[in-house]
Parts: C-alpha cells; sequence; structure tokens
C-alpha cells in the first residue's frame, strides 16, 4: 500500500505524486470504445476541452482524427507525462487550472472522464456550472460518468461516485441528456458503474 504525503485531491501535489510514483489505478491505457464510435458517429470534428486530462490517450485519438483538441491537467507531472506518452500529439496538453482555464476559441465538445469523480462532492456544483460557462448553447458534455445507486455506497475517494439523482439535479438546470448506455469496455476501478453519457447546453435561462 502506497504512503502518500498529499491527502488533498484538490491540490496539484496530490495528483503529482501518483503520476511520479506511477500509481494511477483509474489510467485506462487507451481510448473508451464510447469515445470512438462518438467520433466516428459525429457529422463534423468539434473544438474539444479534456479537462484533468492525465496521460491524455484521447487528446492523441482526436488530435489524430482530426479534431482540434486542448487538454488541460494542473498537475506538471500529469502533464509532463503525457507528453512522454503520447509523443507528437503531447503539443495538445497545456498544464492549466480547469477553473481559471479560457479556452482560445469557442468549445464544441467538453470530454469527461475521471476528471468529475476525482474532485471531492462539495466541488461538483463548481465543476458543472464551469462546464456550462464554457459551453454556448447547443454544446456538448460528452463522456463517462461513475454512478452509484446503491444505498450504502462509499463516500470515500477518490473516485467519489455520484448518484444518478444528484447528477440529474445538478447538470438540468444547464443541460440535457441526450445518450445514456453503460459500458462494456471500463477498467476495474469502475466497472459495473460507468455509464457514457451526452449532455447538450441548454440556451441560459
Ligand atoms: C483521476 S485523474 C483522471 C485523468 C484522466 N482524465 C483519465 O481519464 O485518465 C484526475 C486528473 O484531474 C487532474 N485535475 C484535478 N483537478 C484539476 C484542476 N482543477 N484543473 C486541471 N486538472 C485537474 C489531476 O491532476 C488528474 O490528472
Amino acid at each position: 500500500m502506497q504512503n502518500f504525503q498529499s491527502k488533498d485531491p484538490m491540490q496539484p501535489g496530490f495528483w503529482n505524486e501518483r503520476f511520479e510514483t506511477r500509481f494511477t489505478p483509474w489510467d485506462k491505457g487507451g481510448v473508451p470504445q464510447a469515445l470512438q464510435d462518438f467520433v466516428a458517429r459525429a457529422e463534423h470534428p468539434l473544438v474539444t476541452l479534456i479537462p484533468g486530462c492525465g496521460i491524455g490517450y484521447e487528446a492523441a485519438f482526436l488530435a489524430q482524427s482530426g479534431w482540434d483538441v486542448t487538454a488541460i491537467d494542473f498537475s506538471p507531472a500529469a502533464v509532463a507525462s503525457a507528453k512522454a506518452a503520447i509523443g507528437e500529439w503531447g503539443k495538445h496538453v497545456v498544464e492549466a487550472d480547469f477553473f481559471q482555464y479560457h479556452p482560445a476559441r469557442p468549445l464544441g465538445l467538453i470530454y469527461e472522464r475521471a476528471f468529475l469523480c476525482a474532485l471531492p462532492p462539495a466541488m461538483r456544483l463548481q465543476i458543472v456550472q464551469r462546464w456550462a460557462a464554457l459551453l454556448a448553447a447547443g454544446g456538448v458534455l460528452a463522456g463517462f460518468f461513475y454512478l452509484d445507486d446503491t444505498a450504502g455506497r462509499s463516500l470515500k475517494g477518490p473516485p467519489f461516485s455520484i448518484s444518478s439523482a444528484e447528477l440529474q439535479a445538478l447538470m438540468t438546470p444547464y443541460f440535457e441528456l441526450l445518450e445514456d448506455h453503460g459500458v462494456d469496455d471500463s477498467i476495474p476501478v469502475f466497472v459495473g458503474k460507468e455509464r457514457w453519457q451526452v449532455w447538450r447546453r441548454l440556451p441560459a435561462a
């Protein structure tokens, strides 16, 4: 069992320690099938932001697919690991804090994987509101959500699971749900509790 100094996932140091020691149990090591299917179905490439990208396999995949993608992470060790892992596509990975970052171009897509569940539940409203602020009406948030509707679900994390009802309540002031289905290529940490969802930004009320 690893004994880490940093216990606060709100701090870059928490993630630095884990990337530096290669303790990254959330890392899929590749591009999830549902994202590949989404890209294959898309009518045209979308300007895409990946918050909290980690190694950023998806950034490499989207860039290779001709999409305009920027992947951000506030952990210098994560960014260094990404740049080492994805070679020439590493130029799409930028060290930045999601809550401060301003995209250079209007976004069509925000891609979510293991970012919402990485931060403490108290941050959820801020994350959803930041997603909403970054997308104009019609813009899309798509990705993977770590859901758990069982009564005895663990409140310890990361990863922090969220109930379907809480996610719905947080999202519906800003987004409408377009797609929602199970995932059959989850890594062990998320297996059985991961869903692919696509949410469309509503016009501001
Ligand atoms: C559990 S990891 C997931 C990484 C990646 N999305 C994946 O699927 O493998 C969470 C990542 O979010 C990053 N992160 C946490 N808070 C952040 C913030 N405020 N701004 C940018 N990145 C952040 C961490 O550094 C870490 O790399």
